[in-house]
Parts: structure tokens; C-alpha cells; sequence
């Protein structure tokens, strides 16, 4: 059995930063799953396919020509860790990720991380379709005010430019989309462990996912 833990929740709640740092000291592996449903939107922009193109898709996604590489990735050979990362192909990949079809084919992909000595899963449906069998379900969760305000102090030191009332928007609009989906919907698995992230600081999360791994025999 190869331990994992799922980290689900919506952006900006942290995920990303804390299953990093997670991976980092357990020496395990790492998902991101959502830059999978990034580099598709991106894919999909470059080949010029609609979001509501079904089929042309599903077929990118069986297809995707993607590869992780010590903190890099690479798509169709070219290095898009840093273009992946925008707002507009944030939501680009959220209306995507609505589909079905285009789910399914990113599924296998998704399951081969799962590797000795262990794997942290990030992204909305890691606990509840992923890895339903995980014994360390966490869900962080965070108001769209704090969530837009971390996004906002992001792209500043990124030295990128940054509306705050835009931010907030946007977000809301990317949660309602991937909640509601008739697929894989973002929502905690009913054994997640629900950590309300709002006034705690990256340490006190690691350490509070820690302690529930330990709870969970996995470390
Ligand atoms: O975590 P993120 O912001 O990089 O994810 C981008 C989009 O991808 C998100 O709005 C919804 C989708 N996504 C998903 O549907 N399922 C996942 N497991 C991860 C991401």
C-alpha cells in the first residue's frame, strides 16, 4: 500500500503551498492536478479548439504531451511552469475541467503518482474520485476575501499587475463553476478533515495536516 494524503479545496485556501512543503519534508511525491487541467486549457488555446469542443478535447487530453521535471513542466517540449499560472488560464481550465470526458481521459494520469514511498494529491476531487481509498483526507477552506487578498499579494511580488474587487470576482466565479459541476463538483469527501485556514499561518497547517497523518498511521 502506498500512503497518501489529499489536499482538496478551492483557490487560494493554500493547497498548493502546503502539499509543496508537505512533499518536500515526508520525501514523498507530489500531484498537482490542477496544473493537468491547466496545461490542457493551454493546449487547448494553442490548437485552437473551443471550450465546449468536446471531442477535440477529450482527444487532447488522451493525447497531452506533458512532462514533470524536477519542479518544471513541459508541454510539447516547451517549458510552461510560469505561462500556466495566469488568472485567464485558471478559468480557462475550470470550464474545461466541467467536462466529463475531458476528466476521464486525465484520470490514469492522475492514479501513476501514486508511488512508494508516498504521494500528496492537490486539487478539488483528489479524496472524493482520485483516491477515494486515502486514509488522510484533508480540506482546506478560506473566505474569498482572505483568498482573493493572498492572490492579490501573489501577483504583486510576482511584480505582475493586480485588481483586488477583479480578484474577488473572478474567484467567485471559478467557485460557483467547479461546486456546481454535474462532475467531480469541488466538495469534501465525507471523511475529509475540514481546516478553516483563515487565520492560520502556513506552518500551523502543515503542522495540523502532520498531526492528522500521524493520526492516520502514515507518518
Ligand atoms: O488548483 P488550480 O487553480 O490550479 O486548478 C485550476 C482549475 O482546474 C480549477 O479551477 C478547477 C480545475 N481542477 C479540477 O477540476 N479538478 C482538480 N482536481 C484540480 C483542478
Amino acid at each position: 500500500m502506498v500512503p497518501i494524503i489529499t489536499i482538496d479545496g478551492a483557490s487560494g485556501t493554500g493547497k498548493g503551498t502546503v502539499s509543496e512543503r508537505l512533499a518536500k519534508q515526508f520525501g514523498w511525491h507530489f500531484l498537482d492536478s490542477g496544473a493537468l487541467y491547466r496545461l490542457l486549457a493551454v493546449a487547448a488555446e494553442r490548437h485552437q479548439i473551443a471550450f465546449d469542443d468536446v471531442s477535440r478535447l477529450t482527444m487532447l487530453a488522451e493525447k497531452l504531451d506533458v512532462v514533470f521535471a524536477k519542479g518544471h513542466i513541459l508541454l510539447e517540449g516547451e517549458y510552461v511552469t510560469e505561462i500556466i499560472r495566469t488568472e485567464a488560464i485558471g478559468n480557462l481550465a475550470s470550464k474545461i475541467a466541467a467536462l466529463p470526458t475531458a476528466r476521464t481521459a486525465l484520470l490514469a494520469r492522475q492514479r501513476v503518482f501514486r508511488q512508494l514511498p508516498g504521494l500528496i494529491a492537490d486539487g478539488r476531487d483528489m479524496g472524493t474520485v482520485i483516491f477515494p481509498d486515502s486514509t488522510c483526507k484533508i480540506f482546506l477552506t478560506a473566505s474569498i476575501e482572505e483568498r482573493a487578498r493572498r492572490r492579490y499579494n501573489q501577483l504583486k511580488e510576482a511584480g505582475r499587475e493586480a485588481d483586488l474587487t477583479s480578484l474577488v470576482n473572478e474567484l467567485t466565479e471559478r467557485d460557483t463553476r467547479d461546486k456546481t459541476r454535474a462532475v467531480s463538483p469541488l466538495k469534501p469527501a465525507t471523511d475529509a478533515l475540514i481546516i478553516d485556514t483563515d487565520k492560520l499561518t502556513i506552518d500551523q497547517v502543515v503542522e495540523r495536516i502532520i498531526q492528522a497523518a500521524k493520526m492516520a498511521h502514515l507518518c
